[in-house]
């Protein structure tokens, strides 16, 4: 099988922001359509999106130049090529030529990279998942847990909370009950606001986004929110945070804008082993800067190995990141975005290897998405730990989920 035909145009995401979509078509007319997603807490070791910076489109934010070089540089190289991902995502890096994808964008050769592996899917009239699975894993698909980040801070809901998501996650290995739960629970938190006469008005990744007085009152209201139909912390549902820290790290010092605090890294480590003993959090994503090492060695050293320790802008996906935080204990699961390293091939590699190391495996969306759901099909083909894509809220959310549900119906 070949690649007959390439072609990307600009399309808008979640945030209305330009983004790439491609559409891949091979030599038996099979088309596969890829949308690249895009982040807002961005780690400074991701792979480099392209954007335009014409200050005359979408102030700046446009990504025609991503998409010429689809249309020009890549469809030249690939046109006639046999139709194999991971000699396609190789023939893409050599291309770009060099080592963070600011050659060619990491927007414009994942958008190729996913289209290829959806054309194959539907040329071999199997689910995507399948054919991610088969190609690239060896073991039966077992479906993630989910990660619902149903109350929105930091810079998804204009710095309401410090810490960016609280996220629960239900117990269940299903995803229709998961999905169940975690949508309850969203629409309890909700009742519970609105009976506060507080805001229900939702942030980037549709969790609810009140003006609170601090970051404890957030976890007070979602167990107790939970609590109120029947689901206990730590029982049905756990707990876990998205710190997003390099976010609100300056000079040496967190800076706790809700509490009006500025503290050391140590103090940091202090106050999340509290809330991890008072509100029992299960779970720790990027709690500090991303190159602040020292601060996630001590702290996953002092936390219960039950707990865990995420890096997600720490290791951006990225192998050799991951290798450095192996050699420092500094975590025990990662995040899998595949925009933050650009292609599905260097992705499954970052998803290998975390396996090697025995980590928890979360894949990921972004905070600006679009209605592709290819990473759920992802998340399942790889027997990911888990699923973790926003509030059961808003379609670019939802597109997720119930592509999880379809998987689970077809089984
Ligand atoms: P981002 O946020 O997509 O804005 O980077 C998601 C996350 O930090 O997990
Ligand atoms: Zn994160």
């Amino acid at each position: 099988m070949k690649i007959k035909d390439i072609k990307a145009i600009e399309i808008l995401d979640s945030r209305g922001n330009p983004t790439v979509r491609t559409f891949l078509t091979l030599d038996d007319e099979s088309v596969g359509v890829a949308s690249v997603p895009s982040g807002a807490s961005t780690g400074s070791h991701e792979a480099v999106e392209l954007r335009d910076h014409d200050q005359k489109r979408y102030g700046g934010a446009g990504v025609l130049t991503a998409v010429n070089n689809v249309n020009q540089q890549i469809k030249t190289a690939l046109m006639n090529q046999t139709a194999d991902p991971k000699t396609v995502d190789e023939t893409m890096i050599k291309l770009d030529g060099t080592d963070n994808k600011s050659g060619l964008g990491a927007n414009a050769i994942l958008s190729v990279s996913q289209a290829l592996i959806r054309a194959i899917s539907v040329s071999r009239k199997i689910p995507l998942w399948k054919f991610i699975n088969e190609y690239y894993f060896s073991e039966k698909p077992f479906f993630p847990k989910i990660m619902f980040n149903v109350v929105n801070g930091g810079k998804h809901a204009n710095w309401n909370f410090d810490i960016q998501e609280f996220i629960v996650i239900p117990q269940y290995q299903l995803p229709s009950e998961s999905i169940k739960v975690g949508s309850e629970i969203h629409h309890s938190i909700q009742k519970s606001l609105k009976s506060k006469k507080l805001s229900v008005l939702v942030g980037d990744e549709g969790g609810l986004s009140p003006a609170l007085s601090n970051n404890e009152e957030a976890f007070q209201l979602i167990i107790e929110s939970a609590s109120q139909i029947g689901y206990e912390n730590a029982k049905q549902y756990k707990l876990a945070i998205d710190g997003a820290a390099s976010e609100f790290f300056k000079a040496g010092k967190y800076i706790l804008k809700k509490d009006n605090k500025e503290i050391s890294g140590e103090e940091l480590i202090k106050y999340y082993l509290e809330i991890e003993k008072k509100y029992l959090v299960y779970s720790f994503e990027d709690v500090f800067q991303e190159d602040d090492w020292d601060n996630w060695t001590k702290f996953k050293s002092q936390l219960n190995q039950n707990n865990l320790v995420v890096g997600d802008d720490l290791f951006c996906t990225n192998t050799k990141r991951m290798i450095l935080g192996f050699e420092k204990k500094a975590a025990n699961a990662t995040i899998i975005k595949p925009n933050q390293i650009g292609t599905i091939y260097e992705t499954i590699e970052a998803i290998k290897l975390a396996k090697k190391y025995g980590w928890a495996v979360a894949v990921s969306h972004r905070s600006g998405e679009t209605e592709d759901p290819f990473i759920a099909d992802l998340a399942y083909a790889s027997s990911a730990d888990f699923l973790k894509t926003g509030a059961p809220c808003r379609s670019d959310r939802l597109s997720k989920y119930n592509r999880l549900i379809e998987i689970e119906n077809k089984l």
